[in-house]
């Protein structure tokens, strides 16, 4: 039985960069709450603005994406006010402004992505910038479609920063190449305000959160399998309640599977269905969680989680459908793989090469020098794990300025022989600033 070492997790600064040593760790146990889902919190900010009257928006995310989000609202002349540590509040006439700055997404796809659509349908022209990772990510997928509608958007070769000259738009009818929400949320948010109806199909079905909070505030959106089509709508200001991100859960998720010992209940973990993938490929590998405690908070499902180690999970295929459903979450899937016996395909992924860093090649370069037997693949990857098995360690791993690769290297490290070293650790920020503490509560 695995009792001996401790967490040994210390940070050392230097130019801003925190370089994070994490080594073996004791079981983990107790209770923790997982913070503020980021998807939930950037469509709460965006539609509560769009809304006419007062909304109080509690638990809602700390990190710095979503602060993108809140800050570009309250250049467009939104009065938002922080009225508690996660509580703000939004004030809103509904009627946006023209900001003189250019707007600063940060390091954040969803905000670009999704006020695109809100800006191409205002009477006033925006400019969307965003930090070098943003720059480099492809705006075509809403660029094409929203042109469609009616927009004028100005590009640099199809990358930010993007210049949106606000236009009367139109509905379509568009068939999406791709499963994005990201995609569908930004002609869905242009469909509130253009002429007739718009309608997106998607391949495959992906986070449904807009059309919840659309219908939640009162929109006219219908929903039939992969199709959505919305109305021009007025929206209601409505109090919202964000409910705790899965994707953060899944870190913990994957760490209470494989550090031997680990016993511990997850408090207020969102569980929306276009979301669970995780769930189901636990379940498949034979993973030791269970949800308790299921409710609905503010149009969203949610439940606690009871997690306990597992010696003997399985490796098994991730494909289809799951990907839409646990694409952020396939990086600590990978670590996850490491410890179950056998192979882990992860397939139909390539979309993981246009987050915030190419998730298949950065992930698999830095696992690999941990000790961990995966194969890249154009489309994903292959996990060859051994269950009750430690990697060794012992290695410098590079973020590539990327959040959940991070994260995901944090969790690798608790299963390593012998210490390992995160250079770029503090991009934890952009989603989950509370990760290391809450780590810590894990005792
Ligand atoms: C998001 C959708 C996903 C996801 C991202 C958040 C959203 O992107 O990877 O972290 O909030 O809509 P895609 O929809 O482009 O896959």
């Amino acid at each position: 039985m695995f009792v001996r070492i401790h967490l040994l997790s210390t940070t050392l600064e230097s130019n801003k960069m925190v370089i994070l040593r994490i080594g073996k760790s004791e079981p983990l146990r107790g209770r923790i709450t997982i913070p503020s889902d980021k998807s939930i919190s950037h469509r709460a900010v965006m539609l509560s603005s769009l809304a006419e009257g007062r909304s109080v928006i509690t638990n809602f995310s700390n990190g710095a994406d979503c602060r993108s989000t809140m800050n570009i609202f309250k250049q467009l002349g939104v009065r938002i006010n922080e009225i508690g540590k996660k509580t703000i509040e939004i004030v809103s006439d509904k009627i946006l402004k023209k900001s003189d700055e250019p707007l600063d997404a940060g390091n954040s796809g969803t905000t670009t992505r999704l006020i695109s659509g809100i800006l191409a349908g205002q009477n006033f022209d925006s400019q969307i910038i965003g930090d070098e990772s943003l720059s480099k990510r492809p705006m075509k997928r809403i660029i094409l479609p929203l042109t469609q509608m009616g927009a004028k958007i100005d590009s640099v070769d199809n990358h930010l920063p993007l210049t949106i000259h606000g236009q009367n738009l139109h509905g379509i009818v568009y068939h999406s190449p791709i499963s994005s929400a990201q995609v569908k949320s930004s002609l869905l948010l242009a469909g509130l305000n253009a002429e007739g109806q718009t309608t997106v199909i998607e391949p495959l079905l992906s986070r449904n959160h807009t059309e919840i909070m659309l219908k939640y505030m009162g929109a006219n959106v219908n929903i039939n399998g992969n199709e959505v089509t919305v109305s021009p709508s007025v929206l209601t200001a409505r109090d919202i309640e964000v409910v705790g991100d899965i994707s953060s859960a899944a870190f913990f998720i994957t760490a209470g599977l494989i550090v031997p010992g680990s016993d511990f209940v997850i408090k207020n973990v969102g569980i929306n269905e276009t979301r669970t993938g995780i769930l189901d490929v636990v379940q498949r590998m034979g993973g030791g969680v269970n949800i308790i405690n299921q409710r609905v908070v503010s149009g969203e499902e949610c439940a606690d989680i009871h997690v306990k180690y597992t010696d003997n999970l399985k490796g098994c295929v991730i494909e289809g459908n799951d990907i839409p459903r646990l694409i952020d979450e396939l990086p600590v899937i990978a670590v996850l793989a490491s410890q179950a016996d056998g192979e882990t395909i992860v397939k139909n992924a390539e979309d993981l090469r246009n987050k915030e860093a190419d998730r298949i090649t950065c992930l698999v370069t830095e696992l690999k020098k941990i000790g961990v037997d995966i194969e890249e693949t154009p489309d994903g990857f292959i996990v060859n794990g051994k269950s009750k098995c430690m990697l060794k360690g012992d290695a410098e791993l590079q973020t590539y300025n990327d959040h959940r690769l991070a994260m995901s290297f944090y969790i690798a490290g608790l299963v390593c022989e012998k210490e390992i070293a995160i250079d770029g650790f503090e991009w934890t920020n952009i989603s989950f600033p509370e990760f290391e503490e809450l780590m810590n509560q894990l005792k």
